[in-house]
């Protein structure tokens, strides 16, 4: 089975979010079920770095306003087709941001031209290779289904994020290469706007999202972002696969990045570290970490309000973490607190000590297709907290007094996503962080609940196998 997987981001290379690391771990963990899966990634000068020795094997003489070569290189154990495209995508800074901190104007295109060329690479081929699938990731590859609505090559559109449509006006019509006869309400059409996103949902075989909670949330008003009609209606071709994570860069007992251990006593080393490093006092309460894009979505803003439920019984706070100018600020404000610290940035070495010396982790977030900090969290026994949201709900045990009894929880869930659930949360955190020996099961709960790739992989074999036949 041959994939083409069409990405946006991807790690190591370049990351912004969850997506990278899902789209950076999915080929290995697909190779042992024989997928040979290739990876289509912008030309973004980070990427074009890290494959020197990258060799040309389609020219494109005018792709969206420009010349460009898609190349092929192995990088790490990745197989990678890049589309080099200085017009669009030789920038430093953000992948998506301007300077002035605004979406690139001609995100549209930059997008639109990946999308494109994904579809020729699934119609041509390109370095004698051609996919059987093509796995689209999000709307920066969701008009690929479009392009290739003739054809009867299958495609999959896995949805990260619901709140992010690739809106584009609509005299960018042309420029985009789009029919104008499917701009209305059943084709790409969003309240008069061209939506990536919306032609993706429509015109893909079928369509995935990071876990099974959140597929049936997309179908409700509450979470659909104004898709969610489209979503109800392609209510037979959705399933949702939750994400895994890497085993090989998150492993508390293999990981270079902190002191590691076994069982969760061992996190004692890496707790004394993390408290040095963001000078943090010693206390005798739990240490809470978050690390986060700061954006309405994670719902940090209540944790602000909701912090002296933790605090005034001990707890302690480490957040890391970058994004709107009005919460880093607001953190900035509260780190002023003793037991309170506070990182603003992009950090991956200081993200794996976080989860290592922290004893829980916070995510009350409004919404989460999957999350990716919990299941790192319950990896290196560290216990989460987290919204009943998502994949929040499904990849967490509530200490429930019935979980309890029965030695199964993971974590802490709380309902509704308010601040005054979430300082319920944090009380009943500090409850059971005064029971040692349930603690203890709890984190060693977590520590063996499976997070890794393996029946995940296997689904998206199982479906690559569907849509091909
Ligand atoms: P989302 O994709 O919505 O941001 P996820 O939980 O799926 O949420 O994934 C976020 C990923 O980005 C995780 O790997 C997390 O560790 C990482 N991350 C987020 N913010 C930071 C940061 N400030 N520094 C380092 N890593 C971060
Ligand atoms: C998105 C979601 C997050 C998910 C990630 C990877 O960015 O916000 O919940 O884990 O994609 O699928």
């Amino acid at each position: 089975m041959k994939v083409l997987s069409v990405t946006s981001e991807c790690a190591p290379l370049v990351k912004t979010g969850g997506l990278a690391d899902v789209a950076g771990a999915l080929p290995g963990a697909l190779g042992p079920l024989v997928v040979d899966m290739r990876t289509l990634l912008p030309g973004y000068p980070a990427v074009l770095k890290a494959a020197k020795n990258a060799e040309a094997v389609t020219e494109y003489r005018d792709l969206m306003g420009g010349p460009a070569t898609l190349r092929a290189a192995k990088v790490r154990d990745l197989d990678l087709l890049i589309l080099d495209a200085p017009h669009l995508f030789d920038r430093e800074g953000s992948i998506y941001l301007g300077p002035d901190g605004k979406d690139w104007p001609d995100n549209p295109e930059r997008f639109a031209a990946l999308s494109w060329v994904a579809a020729e690479i699934a119609r041509d081929g390109a370095a004698d290779w051609t996919p059987d699938v093509v796995h689209c990731h999000d709307w920066q590859a969701a008009l690929a289904p479009y392009y290739l609505r003739n054809s009867d090559i299958p495609t999959i559109l896995t949805i990260h994020n619901i709140a992010f449509h690739g809106l584009a006006p609509a005299d960018r019509i042309g420029p985009l290469r789009l029919a104008p006869e499917d701009f209305d309400r059943e084709g790409y059409e969003f309240w008069g706007q061209v939506s990536a996103l919306k032609a993706g949902l429509v015109w893909a075989t079928k369509l995935t999202t990071v876990s099974p909670t959140y597929a049936q949330e997309l179908m409700r008003e509450e979470f659909g972002m104004g898709l969610d009609g489209v979503m109800r209606a392609r209510r037979a071709d959705l399933s949702g696969i939750l994400n895994g994570i890497d085993e090989q860069t998150w492993n508390p007992a293999t990981d270079p990045l902190v002191t590691t251990y076994k069982a969760p006593r061992g996190k004692a080393k890496n707790k004394a570290e993390l408290r040095r490093i963001m000078g943090l006092p010693e206390s005798d309460g739990p240490l809470c970490v978050v690390i986060s894009r700061l954006t309405e979505q994670k719902g940090l803003d209540m944790l602000i309000d909701a912090l002296p439920a933790l605090t005034e019984r001990g707890g302690q706070l480490a957040l890391l973490g970058s994004g709107s100018a009005y919460l880093e600020y607001a953190f900035h404000a509260a780190a002023g607190q003793p037991n309170v610290a506070v990182r603003i940035g992009y950090d991956e070495a200081l993200s794996h000590k976080m989860i290592a010396g922290g004893d829980a982790i916070l995510v009350p977030s409004r919404f989460e297709p999957c999350g990716l900090t919990q299941l790192y969290g319950l990896r290196y026994g560290t216990v989460p907290v987290v919204a009943l949201t998502g994949g929040l709900a499904d990849t967490v045990i509530n200490a429930s007094p019935a979980a309890l009894a029965k030695g199964v929880a993971t974590g802490i869930q709380f309902y509704p996503v308010t601040t005054d659930a979430l300082s319920g949360a944090l009380s009943r955190l500090c409850d059971l962080w005064e029971l040692p020996e349930i603690w203890t099961r709890l984190q060693k709960n977590g520590m063996s609940q499976p997070v890794d790739w393996k029946l995940s992989a296997e689904a998206y074999a199982s479906l690559y196998e569907v849509v091909k036949a």
